[in-house]
């Protein structure tokens, strides 16, 4: 390593920075323009935002956002900052295109978060969004509720099944796939599944890529049937997807639905 970016910042680059260098091709210094958030500037905006109260410190940091702990009024939430990074090049291709799908993600999360919710799944409850930020209700107590995958289930067969209720909800209801659900983005709260971090899903409608759909489908429930092998659980997890295009294909992909329904797996239409 050793590039630019080190001689004008003798700084030691902090693990996150070093993660995105991962991301950016090997790219240091000017093509690559890193915007840290710091929790004095979250606190800044959320509170004048108006999305809390209080900021209190930063959970966690993922490619695209961290997960900050906060109050409003007393009372936690969590606040979800989607960050800028951009490379100086697609700045200049681009204007602000980076900060604009920052927004479009919170924008979307918050939305679906709110769908999935009055759709009567188990999903934090949103509660306010601005620009790059949202806020939703935080699962937990004293301490965060746990993702799925640190937990030890008493009765493993019950929750693969609870889970793939919330996830028919979602798909049949809603009309999304979630697109990045596993046993990091499902938490373990008050004895069920609370499924998160929708922003990837991809919407079920009369404009979707049926084959995207279903590919989406089968690796979400892939994901959540690895995590049951654990158990001795073992699902075949076509049998699942064909019961989820069973509940709801879009109304005018039904000849979708008859290829799949009709043919025999694997035997596909020239
Ligand atoms: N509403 C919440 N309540 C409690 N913990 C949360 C909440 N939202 C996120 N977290 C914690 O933060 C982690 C990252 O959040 P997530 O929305 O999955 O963002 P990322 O895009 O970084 O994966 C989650 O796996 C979970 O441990
Ligand atoms: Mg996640």
């Amino acid at each position: 390593m050793g590039g630019p970016v080190e001689k004008l910042n003798p700084r030691k680059p902090s693990a996150i920075t070093q993660k995105r260098h991962g991301e950016t091709d090997g790219r240091w210094g000017k093509e690559v323009e890193i915007s840290e958030i710091t929790l004095d500037e979250v606190r800044r905006d959320a509170v004048s935002f108006g999305l809390a109260t209080e900021v209190e410190y930063q959970m966690n940091a993922g490619k695209e956002a961290s997960i900050f702990r906060a109050q409003w009024k007393g009372h936690p939430i969590i606040l979800k900052v989607y960050r800028l990074w951009q490379t100086a090049q697609a700045v200049k291709k681009k204007g602000f295109f980076a900060p604009g799908k920052m927004q479009v993600l919170a924008a979307k999360e918050y939305d679906l978060l709110m769908a999935c919710f009055k759709a009567g799944m188990s999903v934090p409850t949103p509660i306010g969004r601005v620009g790059t930020m949202l806020s939703m209700r935080y699962i937990g107590n004293d301490r965060p509720a746990p993702q799925l995958r640190n937990v030890h289930l008493e009765d493993p067969e019950l929750v693969l099944y609870q889970i793939l209720d919330q996830y028919l909800l979602m798909y049949a209801t809603v009309h999304y796939v979630h697109g990045d659900l596993s046993a990091y983005n499902i938490l373990w709260w008050e004895n069920r599944p609370w499924i998160i971090d929708v922003p990837q899903a991809y919407e079920a409608g009369p404009w979707c890529e049926m084959d995207q759909v279903v590919s989406l489908l089968r690796r979400d429930i892939g994901n959540v049937l690895s995590y049951f092998k654990r158990y001795g659980i073992k699902r075949d997890p076509d049998e699942i997807v064909d019961v989820f295009l069973s509940e709801y294909v879009p109304e005018n992909m039904r000849n979708y639905d008859e290829q799949v329904s009709v043919l025999p797996r694997g035997v596909t239409l020239e």
